[in-house]
């Protein structure tokens, strides 16, 4: 148990030193300038300390769109998809949009081949705006509306994973009232969500195929089975077979391994004892990255060489046609290929009990752009964007603007002990789930994504302004008036 006091765990005796001069893991750095090739996208280098990136200068890319700024590599994220698709042959390759969506990466990643995973309306309708082939985008969520449904079958969506009874239900009703009005013809494709119990060794919630979370029909307690019948029992639907997703940022195989046996002895159990063959099977995504220099994630030809090997020797043990494969890597494609560059704004040496010096560098963002290091205690890394120095590595934390203690964007890192007020900072691996997790938090306004290739910058997502925040406010009326301007408003 950790210990305690009666003024907040930041008390406890030793509790905010810097041991041993950081983590364990963290190394003071032979050079503080040199960029750590493994954590950064393909094209990133230095060139007389400013960052470049795609071919364009940072510093000279934020003198124009200034920061934070989240800049894209489009050929790392190209490339990543592209690695994906040909270690992958033969499978489906659904890019999890959650990861990070607009409509110029649907449609980068539609070009690469690739098909896309959904998992909201909003997603959807960004897919559809950018022209994505509905009948390659599969929709995910564990309590989908029923406008949602309607929406999506009619859209007509190649696949809908359910993940519970009620959305079984719903979504046969709602595939018989389209059928009947005509506005659709053939049943809906479906997929059955599982949980294969499995404690995947990552953050506990970002792990979802362990028992007792939400999403998922339990293989144990027979729910999956219950499921598979319902579904086989509708007549507007039509199952292509069972999909199961063991969590994110996952290193290791073992976990798919554990995952596929059960799920595969359930297609075994249900092609022996009920005579239904599940063309399809989806393996899910969750393929870690490197944040820091602690990542050591697998290229994707190991990962399909390892998988493909799990799934062909269980199949061939339970005496199964292979199904066809899926997946649904998110973070892999998009994560390694965008950093995030911020301005510092203050640099503060604190100093801790038995004279530790704690020094904590401000920048113009935080929590709002980037909430993975407050919320999952994610490790990051960063570098200085804008000069080289000479100055020895000290010891710092980034932290950010937000009113909040835990407003920390790289809990650990060494940078040239002269950092100051405007240098730029940028930090690697921010593409999933940064820039969708992002929020208005104090109401920042959302940074921009600004894509390079070939030394070409184009804004791809513009900063929000302060007219976007106040689009929803809608203002200070008297209460009569607000009530009546609101409801006229709802239903205009
Ligand atoms: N498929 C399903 C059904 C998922 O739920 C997810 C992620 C993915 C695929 C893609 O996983 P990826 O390959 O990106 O790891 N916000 C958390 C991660 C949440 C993941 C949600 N589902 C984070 O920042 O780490």
């Amino acid at each position: 148990m950790s210990p305690s006091h009666e003024a907040g765990w930041a008390h406890v005796e030793g509790a905010l030193r810097p041991h041993h001069g950081g983590p364990g893991w963290l190394h003071p750095p032979g050079n503080p300038n040199a960029l750590v090739a493994s954590l950064w996208s393909s094209t990133a280098r230095k060139s007389d300390g400013d960052l470049v990136v795609g071919g364009v200068s940072v510093p000279d890319l934020v003198a124009n769109v200034n920061t934070p700024a989240y800049i894209l590599d489009e050929a790392d994220l190209r490339a990543r998809a592209r690695a994906f698709k040909d270690a992958f042959a033969g499978y489906d390759i659904y890019y999890a949009g959650k990861a990070f969506l607009c409509t110029t990466v649907a449609r980068w990643v539609a070009e690469e081949g690739l098909s896309l995973d959904v998992c909201s309306d909003g997603e959807l309708t960004v897919a559809l705006r950018a022209g994505f082939d509905p009948a390659r985008i599969g929709y995910h969520g564990n309590t989908k509306t029923e406008m949602e449904l309607v929406r999506a079958v009619g859209e007509g969506v190649g696949r809908i994973v359910v993940d519970s009874f009620d959305e079984i239900e719903r979504l046969a009703r709602v595939t018989s009232s389209l059928r009947a009005s005509g506005a659709v013809s053939t049943p809906q494709p479906v997929m059955v969500r599982v949980t294969a119990g499995v404690e995947a060794h990552t953050h506990e919630y970002i792990a979802t195929a362990h028992e007792d979370q939400k999403f998922g029909f339990s293989i144990t307690s027979g729910d999956a089975l219950e499921a598979v019948r319902r579904v086989v029992a509708a007549p507007g639907l039509e199952l292509l077979g069972l999909h199961s997703h063991i969590g994110s940022q996952i290193f290791d195989t073992s976990g798919f391994e554990v995952a596929a046996r059960r799920v595969l002895a359930l297609h075994a159990l249900l092609a022996h004892e009920r005579g239904v063959v599940l063309p399809e099977l989806d393996l899910g995504g969750g393929f870690g990255i490197a944040y820091t220099t602690q990542d050591d994630p697998s290229a994707p030809a190991v990962l399909a060489a390892e998988m493909s090997a799990i799934v062909d020797h269980e199949c061939g043990a339970l005496g199964i046609p292979r199904p066809r494969l899926s997946i649904e890597p998110g973070r892999a494609i998009v994560g390694p290929a965008m950093c995030t560059v911020y301005t510092v704004g203050t640099v503060k040496r604190v100093e801790l009990d038995g004279g530790v010096v704690r020094t904590y560098v401000s920048v113009d963002g935080g929590m709002s752009d980037n909430l993975r290091t407050a919320l999952y205690d994610a490790d990051y890394s960063c570098t200085l964007a804008s000069r080289d120095s000479t100055a020895p590595a000290v010891l710092v934390r980034v932290v950010g603007k937000h009113c909040e203690a835990g407003d920390i964007v790289v809990k650990d890192e060494f940078l040239p002990g002269d950092v100051r007020p405007g240098d730029l900072l940028a930090v690697p691996a921010t593409g999933a789930y940064c820039r969708s997790m992002a929020s208005n938090y104090n109401h920042a306004l959302r940074p921009p994504v600004v894509a390079v290739r070939d030394g070409v910058a184009s804004t791809i997502v513009r900063r929000e302004t302060v007219d976007d925040l106040l689009a929803t406010d809608l203002g200070c009326l008297d209460h009569e008036d607000a009530a009546v301007a609101g409801a006229s408003r709802r239903s205009s």
